[in-house]
């Protein structure tokens, strides 16, 4: 196989920064497009040059022209969609989180194995430039044993609406949509521990914030004010097998001065911070030292983590390595997230 034949499935806003990087990839041939809207399936088909527009998924399921599949539409349908591009024969690329709930991620590795196909979760932080620097210093043993990670994305005013704020679609609010990012790249940091237990707190003490006047928020197509039904804000204390702990909090809304996001990472010899800045934290001749890396991207920066996660998926698909966000660790975040909701409800602590 010489090219990569790819369709992209869900045609909305992140489904942009699939097909640029996939047009930025020589071995890709963009073949088709499929979106149950079809008038913005036919507008990034025109856009981005794809060879055709289909009309339902089981067209694409069937389609043997398609070697792969980036599937980026809500998170209700990601387990379903995958399996049937997967039991099609195709390489799948699913967009976080894998599923809405362990069951659900349980069957997606369970398809990943009977069908012998390359499946990518889009965990596409492991991918950008400041984690890629991170791990290889981290890899050479320079933080010795990571015991503790703290990690924040907390936004001020950013229920984005819609789908996202309606849990039967996205199976939950900040948490599942913003905490999997940040959960998962503290995990895959500390070297993939298993998890033991979790205590967690939700809030749904805010709403939305509908009622905000003079301050601009992204919100998705179908916005309404009065619609929510997801928290606006959670907190874990997550305990791995191994004694290292990750502290998490993230929010849609807060009364919080602004916006901000924070990854820290410490362990025996140095510490990290992965955001805002990359930056390390070393001791050496009884003097504490923080070096910043002199790199491009010391933040996370979409465009570039975008085309490192198609490119390495691309090139999984093509020469059979393993991912780099393979589908068991989208299983393993999904117990996460999945144990800090319980966490929540039950008021107490869930032990793995
Ligand atoms: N990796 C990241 O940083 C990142 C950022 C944003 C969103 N996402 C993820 O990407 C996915 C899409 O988010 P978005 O912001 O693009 O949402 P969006 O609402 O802008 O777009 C979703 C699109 O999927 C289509 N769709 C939904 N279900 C479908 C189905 N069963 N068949 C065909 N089309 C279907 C909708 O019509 C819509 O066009 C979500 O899972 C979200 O969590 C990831």
């Amino acid at each position: 196989m010489s090219s990569l034949r790819v369709c992209v499935i869900g045609t909305g806003s992140i489904s942009d920064l699939h097909f640029q990087s996939y047009v930025n990839n020589p071995d890709v041939i963009l073949h088709g497009v499929y979106d149950f809207s079809k008038e913005r399936a036919e507008e990034k088909a025109r856009k981005y040059g794809v060879n055709r527009v289909f009309g339902s998924l089981e067209e694409v399921y069937n389609d043997p022209e398609i070697d792969a599949v980036s599937i980026c539409t809500w998170n209700n349908t990601h387990a379903e969609i995958s399996i049937g591009a997967l039991k099609g024969g195709k390489h799948v690329l699913v967009e976080k989180p894998l599923s809405m709930n362990v069951a659900e991620a349980l069957e997606v590795e369970e398809a990943v194995r009977k069908y012998k196909k390359t499946l990518q979760v889009g965990f596409v932080r492991r991918f950008a430039t400041n984690t890629k620097v991170l791990k290889a210093f981290i890899d050479n043993g320079k933080l010795g044993e990571i015991y503790y990670a703290k990690a924040s994305c907390l936004r001020r005013l950013g229920n984005p609406g819609g789908w996202f704020a309606d849990k039967e679609r996205s199976g939950g609010g900040p948490l599942i949509d913003l905490g999997v990012h940040i959960i998962d790249i503290c995990w895959y940091l500390m070297g993939r521990p298993k998890v033991k237990s979790i205590s967690a707190n939700t809030y749904h003490t805010l709403g939305n914030r509908g009622n905000i006047e003079n301050l601009s928020f992204y919100k998705t197509a179908d916005y309404e004010k009065g619609k929510n039904t997801v928290e606006d804000m959670a907190n874990a204390l997550i305990t791995f097998e191994n004694g290292a702990s990750l502290m998490v909090d993230v929010s849609f809304t807060l009364h919080a001065k602004k916006d901000e996001i924070q990854v820290k990472l410490f362990g025996s010899k140095g510490g990290a911070e992965l955001e805002p800045e990359l930056l390390l934290i070393s001791e050496e001749n009884n003097t504490i030292l923080n070096i910043q890396p002199q790199i491009d991207h010391l933040t996370f920066d979409f465009a570039n983590a975008f085309q490192n996660e198609i490119d390495s998926f691309v090139t999984s698909c093509l020469t059979g390595t393993n991912p780099i966000a393979p589908v068991e660790d989208g299983v393993e975040i999904m117990k996460i997230l999945a144990g800090i909701y319980e966490a929540s409800n039950k008021r107490g602590v869930v032990n793995f």
